[in-house]
C-alpha cells in the first residue's frame, strides 16, 4: 500500500474536543492534537491556569445533563461540526475503606463522571458525525476496568468497565456509518489527580503518602516498566488513534500501562 499519510499537519481542518482538557492527561492530549493541526476545544469547570490562546475553552460541569448539553450546543453553533471527541474526563473521589463506606451519592457521582458524561456527549455529537459520514470518538477508561482496586475506587472501576463495554457496542453500531469508536485504558499516570488520590488514601487510612503509594503499587502488582506514565505518553497514543493512520481501527481497547496488567 502506498504511504500517503502526512505526519506533520495530519489533523489540519479537523475540529477536536477534549473533555477535562485543562489539566493532566487531557491537557497533554489537547496540546498533542493542536500540534497535529487540529482546532482544539477544551472543557472543564474552571478555566486553565495558563490559558492557551489557540484553544477554545468552554466552562461546564459535565456530570450534569445541562453541562453536556451546553457543550454540544456551543461547539455545533460556533464550529458547525465536530470531527474528534476525546472523552477524557473521569476520575475518582471516593474515600478508602471498601464497599461499606460508600453510599448512593458516591456511586452516582462516579457513574456520572466516568460513564454518563461520555454517553451524553456521544449522543449529542453522533448525529452530525453520522451525517458527515466521518468522526472519531475516544473513551479514556482505565486498567481498573479489568483490575478493580476495591479499597478506594470500587465505583470508579465499575464505571470504567461499563465504559469499555459501551464503547465496543457503540463501535459496532456506528462503524458502518463512518464513525470510529475506540477505548484507551491507561495504568497509573503521573498527574495531580493521581497525587491527590494518594493524599486521600493516606489521610483516610492514617498513613503517609509514601505508604499509600506503596499500597496502591502493591495492589496493582507493580509496574514492570518501573514508573507511572507521563501524560504526554498517553497523549501520543491518542494522537495516533484519531489520525488517518488509524483509519482501520475501531471497537478496540488500547491498554497503556507499562506492563501493569498481569494477564493477556
Ligand atoms: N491519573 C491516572 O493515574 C489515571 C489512570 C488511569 C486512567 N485515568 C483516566 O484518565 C483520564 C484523565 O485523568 P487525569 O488524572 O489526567 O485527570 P485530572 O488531572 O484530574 O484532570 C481532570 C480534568 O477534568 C476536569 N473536570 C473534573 N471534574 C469535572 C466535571 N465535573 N465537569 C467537567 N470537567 C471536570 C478538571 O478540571 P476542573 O476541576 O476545573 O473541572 C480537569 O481538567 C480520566 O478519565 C481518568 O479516569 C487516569
Amino acid at each position: 500500500m502506498e504511504n500517503t499519510f502526512n505526519f506533520n499537519n495530519e489533523l489540519s481542518g479537523k475540529i477536536a474536543l477534549v473533555t477535562g482538557g485543562t489539566k493532566g492527561t487531557g491537557k497533554a492530549i489537547a496540546e498533542r492534537l493542536e500540534a497535529a493541526g487540529a482546532t482544539v476545544i477544551i472543557t472543564a469547570r474552571n478555566p486553565p491556569e495558563q490559558p492557551n490562546a489557540k484553544q477554545h475553552f468552554i466552562a461546564a460541569d459535565l456530570t450534569k445533563a445541562s453541562g453536556t448539553e451546553k457543550v454540544v450546543n456551543e461547539v455545533l453553533e460556533q464550529f458547525g461540526k465536530l470531527d474528534i471527541l476525546v472523552n477524557n474526563l473521569g476520575g475518582s473521589e471516593t474515600k478508602s475503606g471498601g464497599y461499606s463506606v460508600l453510599n448512593d451519592k458516591d456511586w452516582l457521582h462516579s457513574l456520572e463522571n466516568n460513564l454518563l458524561a461520555p454517553v451524553r456527549l456521544d449522543r449529542g455529537f453522533l448525529p452530525q458525525m453520522v451525517e458527515q459520514k466521518s468522526g472519531v470518538i475516544v473513551h479514556i477508561a482505565s486498567i481498573q476496568g479489568k483490575l478493580p482496586l476495591y479499597d478506594s475506587t470500587l465505583p470508579y472501576a465499575a464505571a470504567k468497565a461499563g465504559l469499555i463495554n459501551y464503547s465496543k457496542g457503540l463501535s459496532n453500531e456506528v462503524a458502518p456509518k463512518g464513525v470510529r469508536v475506540l477505548t484507551v485504558s491507561p495504568g497509573w499516570i503521573n498527574t495531580s489527580a493521581s497525587k491527590a488520590m494518594m493524599e486521600r488514601i493516606a489521610e483516610s487510612s492514617n498513613t503517609t503518602i509514601e505508604e499509600a503509594t506503596k499500597s496502591v503499587m502493591d495492589a496493582l502488582g507493580g509496574i514492570p516498566i518501573g514508573r507511572p506514565a507521563q501524560p504526554e505518553e498517553v497523549a501520543e497514543l491518542i494522537g495516533f488513534l484519531v489520525s488517518p493512520r488509524a483509519n482501520y481501527l475501531t471497537g478496540t481497547e488500547f491498554i497503556i500501562d507499562g506492563g501493569t496488567l498481569p494477564t493477556i
